[in-house]
């Protein structure tokens, strides 16, 4: 049995890149009677400024996606990272073994810290470690993220490691798995760069709210080239980046897709492909807004996870205390 973890920010909207990096992977290891753990990190949230009445509502909001998307919680522990406490208490052990120089090679910091300066908050640089709190306290296996996040798995493979060879074998090290379709959608307004919920335009991701007219907009809108052809090729991003989102929807291959608009251009392909989308989103805005309608049994499932989740991170933070020597009794 193989424990697999992931957890995803409470920010707002959630997109197909989120989707199907990070929810529809954790859907599908399920089955498998593997032991699952699932959360929101709101206290990630935290590291850019945030207005507290949204960022409650988008934390209910994130648990009515996973739910909606087939997350039990029978078989997956669901829960609020802020809800256990020992994530945060790890992340200081941690803390005091990484090295500055390895959170200032971090891509994901780089890129958000840009133009910030000095005003950047240290919650930001120091996001990775608490990532890497959440993996290792849980004895995780395998940790299913899209592309972006290999580098935070890697460091918690590290930390996990140089704790182990330190203290003592403590930590399990932990391997990110990355699936290879739809691993990094990239942003519709511009294809070298990945679709992110935090771009400025709303035209650069389908969030999974998005209705039928806003799909065929931003599809239509997306950015191709002057080819015209419906084929992959490392040179023509865009186009790849629709055949991708088609091949995953469908669950048909690039390959087929290719060929059955073989002489068919961009209007047929994105007519085709908003229409799609939308036979996708549509039962899955359903499932949300009725689980939202219930904040209460909302509340409860969460509840739950979070006294399940915390039981195992007690435990585990006494073999911590006990091994770094700050525990007196013995
Ligand atoms: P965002 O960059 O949109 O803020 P997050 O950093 O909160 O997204 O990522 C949540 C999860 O979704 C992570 O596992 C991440 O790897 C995955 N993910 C984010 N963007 C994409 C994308 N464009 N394609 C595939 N997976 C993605
Ligand atoms: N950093 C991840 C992201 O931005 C979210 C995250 C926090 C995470 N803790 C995690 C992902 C632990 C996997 C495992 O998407």
């Amino acid at each position: 049995m193989s424990r697999i973890l992931t957890a995803l920010q409470p920010s707002g909207i959630l997109h197909i890149g989120n989707y199907f990096g990070a929810i529809e992977p954790m859907v599908s290891l399920q089955s498998a009677g593997n032991q699952n753990l699932l959360f929101m990190v709101d206290y990630h949230a935290i590291t850019v400024e945030q207005d507290p009445h949204t960022l409650r509502q988008n934390i209910l909001f994130a648990a009515a996606t996973y739910l909606a998307s087939g997350i039990d919680p029978e078989k997956t522990i669901l829960f609020q990272q802020s809800r256990v406490s020992e994530h945060t208490e790890l992340a200081w052990i941690l803390n005091c073994l990484v090295r500055m120089g390895e959170l200032e090679r971090m891509t994901q910091y780089k890129d958000k810290a840009l133009g910030k300066g000095q005003s950047v908050s240290v919650g930001l640089f120091d996001y990775p470690v608490l990532m890497a709190a959440d993996i290792l306290l849980y004895d995780t296996n395998i940790v299913p993220v899209g592309e972006d996040q290999k580098q935070h798995v890697e460091l918690a493979r590290d930390l996990a490691e140089r704790f182990n060879k330190k203290f003592g074998e403590t930590f399990v090290v932990p391997k990110p798995q990355i699936r290879k379709e739809g691993a990094r959608l990239m942003a519709l307004d511009d294809p070298h760069k990945k679709m992110s919920k935090s771009a400025t335009s709303e035209k650069n991701y389908l969030s999974l709210m998005d209705d039928e007219k806003t799909v065929l907009k931003k599809i239509k809108a997306a950015v191709t080239d002057s080819e015209g052809t419906i084929r992959l090729s490392p040179s023509r991003p865009g186009i790849g980046n629709l055949i991708t989102i088609l091949s995953l929807i469908t669950k048909k291959t690039p390959k087929e897709i290719e060929n059955a608009y073989e002489g068919k251009g961009y209007g047929d392909f994105k007519t085709d492909l908003a229409r799609e989308l939308t036979a996708f989103l549509t039962p899955l805005q359903s499932k949300i807004n009725a689980l939202l309608k219930d904040p209460s049994g909302l509340l409860k499932i969460l509840d739950n996870g979070a006294s399940r989740a915390k039981a195992m991170a007690e435990k585990k933070m006494i073999d911590v205390r006990q091994k770094i020597g700050v525990t007196l009794s013995s």
